[in-house]
């Protein structure tokens, strides 16, 4: 029977990135829905679910993308409550690649420090990928940083990680738009994740390198200029002034493995639900 993934994105056009992944990782066949709204899904997930016979239901599969996360949530939170009983198939979200990016970045941090323990600054922490990694990171028991250029946005972000995080991580919200913001940020940090957009730069090379007690950097920007100066792409465990560093190219191969093994897993069994937290679980059973 041939496996089909149904891809939910709540942009307009259903990311191309997504579908290419997707074949790769062993589906025969992607239906993509773009600009799909909430209200929408019960109709597309009927279609998937009641058009197979319960044991063959694991050849079926939802998949979740776009932009907007929080859009994206809502498409997964109506797609799990459109199923019932048995009559179920897994599915997963990932919107804008968020949740595989996070979980490489935060697993390539967590090799070399014990994250419940550290202090660590996410700079563009407002993004898709940043509420991911803080989210890891405070889920963990670390102190989180969340930064934006403005201190009530970093403020909303920081409010609903703080009702939706359940662990012991504290989560503070930052301003890097002043050098004081930046400075009182960086006190006392062992790791920094850069999820800035592209062309966002946030340290220079001697701002960083002389920051004390300063161990991990995550530099998600594939896009030059880096997050972090000085930061090659292709660093993976490099060590630059005492710091191990990772590129986004770096971290991508990982974010690459967990996505394409979630899409093959979800074949396996019709019950499987792939979000941030079984996708972090699944890059550490994958031992990487
Ligand atoms: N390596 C990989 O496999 C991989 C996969 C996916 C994404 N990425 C990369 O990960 C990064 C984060 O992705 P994303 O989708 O979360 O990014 P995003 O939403 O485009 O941007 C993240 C945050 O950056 C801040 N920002 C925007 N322009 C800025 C500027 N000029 N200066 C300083 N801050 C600025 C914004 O925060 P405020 O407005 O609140 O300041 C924004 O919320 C991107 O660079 C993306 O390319 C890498």
């Amino acid at each position: 029977m041939k496996k089909i993934l149904v891809q939910l994105d709540s942009d307009l056009q259903p990311s191309v990135f997504d579908r290419v992944v997707a074949i790769d990782a062993g589906a025969d066949d992607v239906f993509a829905y773009g600009n799909v709204q909430p209200d929408q899904v019960e109709g597309l997930v009927h279609g998937a679910i009641f058009t197979r016979g319960p044991k063959d239901l694991k050849n079926t599969a939802v998949f979740i993308g776009g932009r907007d996360v929080d859009a994206g949530q809502k498409l997964l939170d109506r797609v799990t409550k459109t199923f019932f009983g048995p009559i179920r198939v897994s599915s997963m979200i990932d919107c804008n690649g968020s949740n595989t990016t996070a979980a490489a970045a935060v697993l390539a941090a967590g090799r070399h420090v014990d994250l419940s323990k550290a202090t660590v600054v996410v700079f563009g922490g407002t993004g898709p990928v940043g509420q991911r990694v803080s989210e890891l990171v405070a889920s963990s028991g670390g102190t989180v940083r969340i930064t934006s250029r403005d201190l009530e946005r970093a403020e909303e972000v920081a409010n609903v990680l703080r009702e939706h995080v359940k662990g012991d991580g504290k989560i503070e919200a930052h301003e890097t738009a002043s050098r004081s913001g930046k400075l009182a940020a960086l006190k006392g940090v062992q790791v920094v994740f850069a999820a800035g957009a592209a062309g966002a730069r946030f340290l220079t090379e001697k701002e960083w390198s002389g920051i004390e007690g300063f161990r991990v950097a995550v530099d998600l920007n594939a896009v030059p200029p880096t997050g972090l100066e000085g930061i090659d792409l292709q660093d993976k465990g490099q060590e630059r002034h005492g710091v191990i560093c990772y590129g986004a190219l770096g971290v991508g191969g990982l974010k690459m493995k967990i996505h394409r093994t979630a899409i093959g897993r979800m074949f396996e069994t019709n019950d499987r639900v792939y979000d941030v937290r079984a996708i972090f679980e699944l890059g550490r059973e994958l031992g990487v």
